[in-house]
């Protein structure tokens, strides 16, 4: 059992963010939150809770306070290598230039190996406790990267790619069989590793309606029927893509449409991006509960477009952030929540106000918003009783008296002490990293600290 002691920080819903400056919360030997008292002293909750006396006590460190993990929505493991290298392409041709060439080059265990043990970490290092992952059309690497997430203790869901037409001859699926065959590999790998998807579950990948002919699509909404395993998808991401799906898909109402007629828009269906949906997609995609995952950074660094979240908010769906490597060029939740919110600043130029996202409504969409995406919001995204330890401990540093820096942390914010809580929140918001991100827990497991953390 441990104890965890300190200021703590969650959402209670989109708007309302609870800033606990006093807090001890309880988390059993299965890694479940016991008990969260506020405004306590550790004496309070001993006599409170005699059974855990003999409990270990973690502290939060120098301007520090405890955070839910990140989650991710949506990311490719198998792009890192590509991280910033997009020059100045958008989407299509990206794809040709830069992501298929990598993406096929994972068939290779070794280099696979690296690059999906490298991103596991990198993740972890930046508080992101829950990430949904796209590798490749590899079923050997695809499972390699479920086999690095549980051993890490990383919660994930793991998707073999399917691609069969419009793809390059060196990287796609052969046929339709070939790709509901190496998706069920995947599917029977992952739960034979991982039976209850505890930390690690499967994910139905068809790439996006351009790389997948209609009966491809559908045989994949027949997989997710078969399975029940979560699905996820691009849908919507820039105008020449939207063209091309009503060309190749000439008979559809539209982009969601095509999902849709497949079987593939469902309660546990991932669509990301979603910058052009028109009102009729939103109400589809309403109606069916299917989720968004908000990617800001790769929609502006592909010039695909500035998302409308205020209005998918609005119209009632439900939004987690994406960090979407490469597409995206950073791991960081924490950069998403910036360029979540740089965005909406983007949107509110021509839409008003209305549109910004403030501070406590990105830090929502990155916990409690991802953990509705990925069907994790009984377990995850905030600190009640009954929930799991997927968390971080942050640290914003010492206050530098006189300017000292002599071996104080270097970390990339400063505090000077009477900063209010909710202006240290904002501070990490807006300037702090991963050299803040001490400690990472799922599930009470510690998987990742970095040399300033002491207990
Ligand atoms: N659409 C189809 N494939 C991809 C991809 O790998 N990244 C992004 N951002 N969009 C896609
Ligand atoms: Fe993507």
């Amino acid at each position: 059992k441990t104890i965890y002691l300190g200021p703590f920080v969650h959402s209670f819903s989109l708007t309302n963010l609870e800033i606990c400056g006093k807090g001890v919360i309880g988390v059993d030997e299965k890694g479940v939150i016991r008990f969260v008292e506020r405004d306590s002293s550790l004496e309070d909750v001993h006599s409170k809770h005699d059974e855990w006396k003999e409990a270990e006590i973690v502290k939060t460190q120098d301007n520090g306070f405890f955070f839910p993990g990140f989650i991710d929505t949506h990311t490719h493991a198998s792009q890192h290598p590509n991280t910033g290298i997009f020059g100045k392409t958008t989407l299509l041709s990206w794809l040709e230039t830069y992501t298929f060439p990598l993406e096929s080059s994972l068939s290779s265990l070794s280099k696979a190996q690296t690059v999906y043990s490298n991103f596991v970490s990198r993740t972890l290092s930046h508080g992101t406790t829950t990430c949904a992952y796209y590798a490749t059309t590899h079923v050997p690497t695809t499972n390699l990267l479920a086999d690095i997430c549980l051993k890490r203790g990383q919660r994930a869901l793991i998707g073999r790619v399917c691609m069969n037409t419009m793809s390059p001859e060196y990287y796609r699926d052969q046929s339709v069989e070939d790709a509901v065959r190496d998706s069920k590999a995947s599917i029977d790998y992952i739960r034979s590793i991982d039976p209850d998807g505890s930390i690690v579950q499967p994910i139905i990948t068809p790439r996006f309606a351009p790389s997948c002919t209609a009966t491809c699509l559908s045989a994949l909404g027949a997989l997710h029927k078969e399975t029940n395993a979560h699905i996820q998808t691009h849908i919507s991401e820039n105008k020449p893509e939207i063209q091309l799906v009503q060309s190749l898909f000439p008979t559809s109402k539209s982009y969601a449409d095509v999902y849709d007629t497949a079987g593939l828009l469902t309660s546990k269906t991932i669509l990301a991006h979603a910058v052009h949906l028109t009102p009729d997609e939103i109400s589809l995609v309403k109606s069916r509960d299917s989720k968004i995952s908000h990617c800001p950074a790769s929609n502006t660094a592909l010039t695909s477009g500035c998302s409308p979240v205020r209005e998918l908010l609005n119209a009632g769906l439900t939004v987690g952030l994406g960090t979407d490597v490469s597409g995206g060029f950073s791991p960081s939740i924490l950069e998403e929540c910036r360029q979540a919110i740089w965005v909406s600043r983007f949107r509110a130029m021509n839409d008003g106000d209305e549109a910004k996202l403030s501070t406590a409504e990105a830090l929502y969409l990155a916990t409690r918003g991802g953990a509705q995406v990925v069907g994790l919001e009984d377990k995850v995204g905030g600190f009640e009783v009954g929930k799991e330890w997927d968390a971080q401990m942050i640290s914003l540093g010492e206050v530098k008296e006189g300017g000292e820096q002599e071996g104080k942390f270097e970390g990339p914010v400063d505090v000077f002490g009477w900063e209010s809580w909710e202006d240290r929140v904002n501070k990490w918001v807006y300037s702090g990293d991963d050299r803040n991100t001490l400690a990472v827990w799922v599930r009470g497991r510690l998987v990742h600290t970095t040399g300033r953390y002491q207990q």
